[in-house]
């Protein structure tokens, strides 16, 4: 979840890793630390809780002199508070290092190389700093091949050796890693968002591989006795650097809110051919599509959201099981899949741990497995036997919207592909199906023009420490995802419930002026999602209540109506999500919070 960067060549270093911890400071901003190599080989140490913006004005008035190699990192604390003296790089002799992940038997390596008395910090990452000093003789190619053999857990290191000045070291465990040569020298970090500024080729670092970095020169060797050379494949970034900026939005989020439409057409029209649904060139068969007898779906977040209305969709028209687990609880539940299970695996920055592991078992089942995945190149993506690439471009803020629709337009489409080559949608249907699919993107972009709209409700949410959000069947579905989008960024409390589940318990919440948003787009369950919010209503809730132009409503039910324009009811998800993440965005913003980088949280959830 941290972020890593670390740089040498002939630039100014300093610059290129603060700019690039600043790039970076999504994926996790507890603290955030550098380590220069200064001319005469000396480490220069920066390292602040708080913000990049603390390191950078500490560095400002105490690290003047000019490097041009180092290594940079942004924590999501994991072991040990968040505080100076834990943040990283961490020095251990010749050592100084940056991690990103878990080192799960730490306490073993502390008792086993007997540290306890020169670990200055409480992290698990430099208990790994120290083993490695203890193991290192001058070759650091050996010292860290012998430290990986004695880790358990998941890691990306960086690293630098006091004696071996201009060089960086890096070796990765399940934890992300991209690297480039450039003409200005050799960059490496946990995120392309580091990297682009600088070049647009890269390559993944390849599990169990040492990477060191020169300034013009990236090797990577395997880790065998004679650390042979391995080649990776050099990948070209898809998008630019712009749209990894804010471009006059005030947040990432708002922005990112803005881009959805077009994220939709990237990710829908190259896959249209003839008006259905094709995977030709994503090299996905429809053999899988055919062959299975259930799908499991499988997530985390947002993205499981997104899994819950695809099963929505999926199941009445295919008639098979279609199954959604959190990934995180997947491994425990000994789960039903076999050679004959579709499992697809769906994830934005395709390196969330849990999802990861789900991913490793299913195949384990003997189950096929097709990823939606946002990153190119991610574990996620390498590992499963098929991706369908959503084409969202770079989702900074925390809160995931423009990812979440393009999930589910890829899930859309398959289900759609799915029916077609199982005989259960005529041609005509799929096309029908994809017709209104694409039909829904000028409905998001109506919504999104009406912000100034939604934007009201915020004064009304942000007075109450609790929040509901009620619907039926899909509209249900839909209300998980806004509650976990209020809840994240605004930090008030935001539950969902199935509309009809009110009764059972969570009634006894509603009070007066408790903000309950409840969803009402689904025809065939209108009539009783409207008598729930009756309930509701009649004990003094504050209803905002969404639903389609042209539904009618008693203009007493609800304090506020939210329309949306009319689509079919499986496609109301697409400017339902715009509304809800309005909806949270500006109650965050009206709580004047950190909008992007909400407390306790990081983008890519990349530790158990
Ligand atoms: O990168 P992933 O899609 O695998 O991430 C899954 C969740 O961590 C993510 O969707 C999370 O729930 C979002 N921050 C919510 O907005």
């Amino acid at each position: 979840m941290c972020g890593i960067i670390g740089y040498t060549g002939p630039l100014e270093a300093r610059q290129i890793l603060l700019d690039g911890l600043a790039g970076l400071e999504y994926r996790g901003y507890d603290s955030a630390g550098i380590a220069l190599c200064l001319e005469n080989s000396h480490i220069a140490l920066a390292k602040k809780a708080g913000k990049v913006k603390n390191l950078k004005e500490y560095c400002d008035h105490h690290i003047t002199a000019s490097t041009h190699s180092g290594i940079g990192h942004t924590r999501w604390a994991t072991h040990g508070g968040v505080s100076d003296i834990n943040a990283h790089p961490h020095r251990a002799g010749k050592v100084t290092l940056i991690h990103n992940g878990i080192i799960e038997n730490y306490h073993a390596l502390t008792e086993q190389f007997h540290l306890q008395n020169l670990l200055v910090s409480q992290t698990d990452s430099e208990v790994a700093a120290q083993t490695l000093n203890q193991l290192y003789t001058g070759d650091p190619l050996a010292a860290i091949r012998d430290l990986v053999k004695l880790l358990e857990g998941s890691y990306s290191f960086c690293i630098m050796f006091d004696d071996q000045p201009g060089s960086i070291y890096a070796v990765r465990n399940v934890s992300p890693l991209v690297a480039a040569a450039t003409h200005s020298g050799s960059l490496i970090a946990s995120d392309l968002t580091a990297l682009i500024p600088y070049t647009r080729e890269y390559f993944v670092v390849p599990e169990q591989h040492i990477v060191k970095l020169t300034p013009y020169k990236v090797h990577v060797y395997h880790m065998d006795d004679t650390f042979s050379k391995y080649y990776p494949e050099i990948m070209t970034v898809n998008w630019n650097m712009d749209a990894a900026m804010k471009n006059g939005f005030p947040h990432f989020m708002l922005k990112e809110i803005h881009e959805q439409p077009e994220a939709m057409r990237n990710t829908i029209l190259p896959r249209v051919n003839k008006g259905l649904p094709d995977f030709s060139d994503d090299h996905i068969p429809d053999s899988i599509f055919k062959q299975c007898d259930q799908v499991q779906i499988i997530a985390c977040g947002t993205a499981m959201h997104a899994g819950m209305v695809a099963r929505a969709i999926m199941q009445p028209v295919l008639r098979i099981p279609i199954m959604v687990s959190i990934a995180s609880e997947f491994r425990y539940e000994e789960p039903l899949i076999d050679d004959k299970s579709l499992v697809i695996i769906i994830s934005q920055s395709g390196e969330t741990i849990d999802t990861l592991a789900a991913l490793r078992l299913a195949h384990q089942c003997g189950s096929t497995t097709l990823a939606v995945v946002n990153v190119k190149g991610s574990t996620i993506a390498r590992e499963s036997d098929y991706v369908l690439y959503t084409h969202a471009g770079p989702e900074i803020a925390v809160a995931s919207t423009k990812a979440y629709s393009v999930q589910l337009a890829a899930l859309y489409m398959i289900s759609c592909r799915m029916a077609l080559v199982r005989g259960k949608y005529t041609p005509q249907e799929a096309y029908g199906f994809l017709a209104q699919l694409l039909d829904v993107i000028p409905a998001m972009e109506t919504l999104i023009s009406r912000k100034e709209q939604i934007k009201k409700t915020a004064d009304h949410i942000i007075k109450s420490p609790d929040a509901f959000f009620i619907g039926r069947g899909l509209d249900y579905a839909f209300s998980l995802e806004g509650a976990l989008k209020l809840k994240e960024i605004s930090y008030i409390h935001s539950e969902a419930y199935a509309a009809g589940e009110l009764k059972h318990g969570t009634i006894a919440l509603i009070s007066e002026q408790v903000p309950v948003i409840a969803i009402a787009t689904q025809e065939h369950v209108y009539a009783k999602t409207i008598s729930n919010i009756r309930e509701v209503k009649a004990r003094g809730a504050f209803v905002i209540l969404l639903l389609k132009e042209n539904a009618v409503v008693d203009e007493d039910l609800a304090d506020i109506q939210l329309r949306i324009p009319e689509v079919s009811d499986h496609f109301t998800v697409f400017p339902i999500a715009v509304v809800l993440q309005l909806i949270a965005y500006y109650a965050s913003l009206a709580k004047n919070l950190d909008v992007d980088q909400p407390r306790n949280l990081a983008k890519s959830v990349t530790v158990e």
